[in-house]
């Protein structure tokens, strides 16, 4: 009906999608016939089974063995350009892009290899669609703050292709402050910051995200709602939580989305945006969440889509003339 039309039509930003994360099952099983790389199902609908997770982990572990089939510059260029159609169709303007280095270069793939791919596919975007984005590279949480510093030591040729970095990957037992000092270290090269917490991990992990990391937005951060005095300060201090529901209900951070608390944190003033996180594993992409979320919480109506919306926009990387561009 009329909403349903404008969640899809309405112009949005994109601000949490792990660009592995959008390699659907049929392009994995190209990849992999083309590199011969073995995958440990026989075909499509047998990995499409396998996506039945239980928590992150479960996820994590199918996640990095599917980014396995990719090789080449122009396996990265295709994922990735591969995700700017879809977003194109759900009339995305503008994307935030996370990407896993530490995934590819611990199988030896260079990460000269992976920029070029990622950029090679930013750029056909933007003359194909007029799409807008920025790539954001993500330190893996499990692995030691030392091999997350020899990675940005290693992306800084690509200093001026970088928007910022993030922390994604198990959050439970590896917090915030384990990586202070490479945080520090990005946000003196002028790198934006960004960082999951809250999503499994407790609100103690979105405070010392904001106090240790500087993190300028919280990727997830639902589980603020525990801590009353942090979500009053989110509100104060317009931070973004970029919140993922059809990812939370497959990841059971909910047990249905109709229990998702993305309209109690907006109702508190916080500025919550909706996002994909990883599409091709959790069943849809931006509009589809926002279709679905719409309809499991029916205190969600027409102005609150506007201001979705309008808090991607607020929320994002992106210069003051692209924003009114695209609002
Ligand atoms: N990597 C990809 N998706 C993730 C998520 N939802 N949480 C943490 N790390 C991730
Ligand atoms: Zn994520």
């Amino acid at each position: 009906q009329r909403l349903v039309r404008l969640l899809h039509e309405m112009p949005k930003a994109e601000l949490h999608i792990h660009i592995e994360g959008s390699l659907e099952p049929e392009l994995m099983f190209e990849l992999a016939a083309k590199n011969g790389v073995a995958l440990p199902y026989p075909d499509v609908e047998a990995l499409r089974a396998a996506y039945a997770f239980h928590d992150l982990q479960s996820f994590l572990d199918i996640y990095y063995a599917g980014a396995s089939v990719l090789l080449t510059a122009d396996d990265f260029e295709a994922m990735t350009f591969a995700y700017f159609e879809r977003a194109a169709a759900d009339r995305v303007m503008h994307a935030e892009i996370f990407f896993d280095p530490q995934t590819h270069t611990a199988r030896g793939v260079p990460l000269d290899t992976v920029f070029e791919g990622l950029t090679r596919a930013c750029a056909r975007a933007e003359r194909s669609f007029g799409i807008t984005s920025g790539l954001i590279l993500c330190f893996l949480r499990h692995l030691s703050e030392e091999e997350a510093f020899s990675t940005l030591e290693q992306a800084l040729p690509w200093r001026h292709q970088l928007l910022g970095v993030g922390l994604d990957s198990g959050e439970r037992g590896n917090p915030p402050e384990k990586f202070a000092r490479v945080f520090a270290k990005a946000r003196a090269l002028g790198l934006h910051l960004v960082a999951h917490a809250g999503e499994e991990g407790p609100a103690e992990y979105v405070r010392s995200a904001l106090d240790v990391l500087h993190a300028e937005r919280i990727d997830h951060g639902v589980r603020s709602i525990d801590d009353p005095e942090l979500v009053q300060r989110l509100a104060r201090e317009g931070i973004a939580l970029t919140v993922c529901p059809l990812s939370n209900l497959k990841l059971r951070v909910f047990d249905r989305l109709s229990e998702h608390n993305l309209a109690v944190l907006l109702r508190q003033g916080v500025k919550v945006t909706v996002n994909s996180d990883d599409p091709a594993y959790f069943g849809g992409y931006i509009t589809q969440n926002f279709v679905e979320t719409f309809e499991a919480l029916p205190q969600l109506g027409v102005d609150d889509a506007y201001m979705l919306a309008r808090n991607s926009f607020e929320a994002s990387f992106v210069s003051p003339e692209r924003r009114r561009q695209m609002i």
